[in-house]
């Protein structure tokens, strides 16, 4: 069965990665949560997509040059005009210590080479026992090897807004257990092929009906949705299936 991993938490109808989204997931029933982060300047490891506050808070400026104690009086949830701060990873952590999610952490640092990131977030990993439900994705693949080399027992993926030849190899060569595709850059023959050589395959962002249900219909491992609500709905159809 095709799991199920809320982008950003349950980011179709929820503040993009807040706790409110992640806990929404939760309720709703998705099997994992895929989240975002960047470094503070004091070595906070946040939970927010972009370099800059500017899009998803009410302040400006890139994450980079805030002290955690002052990016957190920022509102993470400006649209509902309900105040809710940026997640530090630790927090998190904690609540993912209550149930039994899947968590895909993409490391931010292709833009911003954030020194010490991979060490943190694997010393977290550790410090809450979350290792075997964690997977470390980013699209810096420099990262990826590197998150490997030092905690080879937690599981990477590789993320690729294009496809590439033969994924299995290159994934393999790499080390990672797993690929985070864009969805439209890998042709179903290639994402069984994928699957057939041991590799996990859970491409980003689905939202569309048709694209969810191609997916489920060759039984990809997992996709990455917005809407994990109408996600489950379609796959309920496929459960049904002899
Ligand atoms: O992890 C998959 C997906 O989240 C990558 O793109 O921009 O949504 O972080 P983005
Ligand atoms: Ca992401």
């Amino acid at each position: 069965m095709t799991q199920i991993f809320a982008h950003r938490g349950y980011s179709a109808s929820y503040a993009e990665n807040t706790l409110t989204a992640f806990k929404e997931a939760e309720k709703a029933g998705a099997d994992g949560l895929e989240l975002d982060v960047q470094l503070t300047k004091d070595g906070e490891i946040v939970v927010i997509h972009d370099e800059k506050v500017d899009r998803t808070t009410t302040g400006k400026g890139f994450v980079k040059d805030f002290l955690y104690k002052d990016l957190r009086k920022l509102n993470a949830n400006k649209k509902n005009n309900k105040m809710e701060p940026i997640p530090a990873l630790t927090e998190v952590f904690e609540w993912l210590c209550t149930n039994n999610l899947l968590c895909n952490i993409e490391l931010k640092n292709g833009l911003i080479p954030y020194k010490g990131m991979e060490e943190k977030v694997i010393q977290l990993i550790h410090k809450y026992k979350l290792v075997d439900r964690i997977i470390i994705s980013s699209f810096n693949h420099y990262s990826i090897v590197y998150s490997y080399s030092i905690a080879p027992e937690i599981e990477t993926a590789p993320l690729f807004l294009e496809g590439i030849y033969m994924p299995w190899v290159y994934t393999k060569a790499i080390r990672a257990k797993g690929i985070h595709p864009k969805y439209s850059a890998m042709s179903d023959e290639i994402i069984i092929k994928t699957i057939e050589n041991g590799i996990a395959v859970r491409p980003y962002t689905v939202n569309k009906e048709v694209d969810l249900q191609r997916l489920f219909n060759i039984n990809c491992t997992a996709l990455i949705t917005d809407d994990p609500v109408k996600a489950l709905k379609i796959r309920k159809q496929f459960e049904k299936r002899p």
